[in-house]
């Protein structure tokens, strides 16, 4: 499974790089905003950090203007991602970056179908919403399922990005239904690394060890 961050404060996607677990980053609209910064300063200081796929997010809602802003947000980095919704004129920007050789990522994905015609548009992710599902009373990981098995039967390449992650629940669910990638809150990447065992157990091996005799000098 490849482990992306969800976030634009480039203060949190230097420290996960520096764990060396960090594959991609994901932004949104939101984060960016959260920031406080410009969508093109930010994303260039992040695809100056990370290697790997980072996407960035269109603001506009049709064809042509979707057209304009992917190819200068794909201006930025040889690394960028264009984040395109999935409404009518997103499929068909997205059809058309595919054939220029522009990645894509497609965004707001709340069904199997949904995801079916964004694979057939030749997206390169898809991102189903887990949490946001969950927070209106449906299975999330159900529908990351159903995409998995649907783009299974007929051999699609588009890569399965769980988004809207909220907890490692989410993450072990990812890990076993075999979606290629996960997209997480910083907070979450320490979750998943947390656990009480191993805290009680250091601590019981370093007081062990303070008993360990030293070695005499010969
Ligand atoms: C994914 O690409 C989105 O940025 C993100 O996961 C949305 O998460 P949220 O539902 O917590 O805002």
């Amino acid at each position: 499974m490849k482990l992306f961050i969800d976030t634009a404060d480039v203060k949190e996607i230097r420290e996960a790089a520096a764990m060396g677990l960090l594959d991609g980053v994901t932004t949104n609209p939101s984060l960016v905003a959260a920031t406080g910064r410009d969508m093109r300063s930010v994303l260039q200081e992040i695809c100056s950090i990370v290697d790997g796929p980072v996407s960035g997010e269109v603001l506009a809602t049709t064809y042509k203007e979707i057209m304009d802003e992917a190819h200068d947000l794909a201006a930025i980095a040889p690394n960028i991602v264009v984040k395109v919704p999935l409404i009518e004129d997103g499929l068909r920007a997205v059809k058309t970056l595919t054939g220029e050789g522009i990645k894509t990522n497609v965004t707001l994905c709340f069904s199997p179908i949904q995801a079916v015609l964004a694979a057939k548009a030749g997206a390169t992710y898809i991102s189903p919403f887990v949490g946001r599902l969950d927070d209106v009373g449906h299975e999330g990981m159900e529908l990351v399922a159903q995409i998995v098995e649907a783009y299974a039967n007929y051999g699609y390449k588009t890569e399965v990005l769980v988004a809207s992650v909220r907890s490692p629940l989410h993450v072990l669910e990812t890990i076993r239904i075999g979606a290629h990638v996960a997209t997480l809150p910083f907070k979450v990447i320490h979750q998943l690394i947390k656990h009480p065992l191993t805290d009680v157990g250091l601590a019981r091996f370093l007081a062990d060890a303070a008993k360990i005799p030293a070695a005499k000098k010969s």
